[in-house]
């Protein structure tokens, strides 16, 4: 399938940044990604920072993030955001189903398609995140996952709703460990993912999903990733946390 697809880049922040160095860390970034425009870049911090994040980015080229939201539109849900609250800062996407949440916060493929589908009731575009442990690997169930993962976490959505979810493949095992899923391997898991939404809805929706990869994305290997035919950008985690490691990875990636 040939690429006609954008790229996007977001960092996930996870739980890291004060308000203060959230500024800070933006404030650089606009500096260096002013006029940028072969990427979307999105930042996604705690939500805590959406507040004053999203007052500079006001003028800015870069689209806000955030990084869950609850499935329900409002109400007695102690400790949660509903995605009317995360409008109220522009925000544009949200993370859903990260392997963190699913791994530490019992998040489930049922439960991440309610959040999908909320997302999408309050136009919010959902990043829907998949991908294998090293056990799953090692065992040969890579795509059995994928396709589980997939054809749950997506359930229900419509056509026109799959056309605004970006999926993002995270093998577990290249998450935070500096071990990278080499080019052919994101390829292969990517390239399996559209096939699954190709037959989930059809052809013209799979060549025109984006499909990120994540689980230490740097400098160094963007551009090979991102040159992979079936990956249409990254999501970044700990390379997003400094100006000079997002940017250089966004200026490699554009430069494929
Ligand atoms: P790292 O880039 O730190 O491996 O994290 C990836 C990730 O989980 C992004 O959501």
């Amino acid at each position: 399938m040939e690429k006609e697809r954008k790229l996007i880049i977001a960092g996930n922040w996870k739980m890291h940044k004060t308000v203060a160095e959230a500024v800070d860390l933006v404030r650089g970034l606009k500096l260096e990604l002013a006029g940028v425009k072969e990427a979307d870049i999105v930042v996604c911090p705690p939500f805590t920072a959406l507040c004053e994040v999203s007052k500079l980015l006001l003028d800015s080229n870069l689209r806000l993030g955030a990084q869950n939201m609850s499935e329900h539109p409002g109400g007695a849900y102690t400790g949660e955001i509903a995605a009317f609250m995360l409008k109220e800062f522009s925000v544009r996407y949200v993370i859903l189903g990260h392997s963190e949440r699913r791994a530490y916060h019992g998040e489930t493929d049922a439960l991440v398609a309610r959040k999908a589908l909320a997302a999408h009731a309050a136009a919010l575009k959902p990043i829907v995140c998949v991908g294998e442990t090293l056990e799953q690997r090692d065992r040969g169930e890579t795509e059995a996952v994928l396709e589980r993962q997939v054809r749950g976490s997506l359930a229900g959505l419509t056509r026109e709703q799959m056309l605004e979810t970006i999926i993002a493949y995270e093998p577990v095992w290249a998450i935070g460990t500096g071990r990278n899923a080499t080019p052919d391997q994101a390829q292969e898991a990517q390239a399996f993912i559209r096939r699954l939404i190709s037959q989930m809805y059809d052809e013209s929706v799979a060549r025109r999903v984006r499909i990120q990869y994540g689980g230490s994305v740097k400098p160094s290997n963007a551009r090979e990733l991102m040159s992979q035919p079936d990956v249409d950008g990254a999501l970044v985690g700990g390379a997003s946390l400094e100006v000079r490691s997002f940017v250089d990875i966004i200026k490699n990636a554009i430069a494929r």
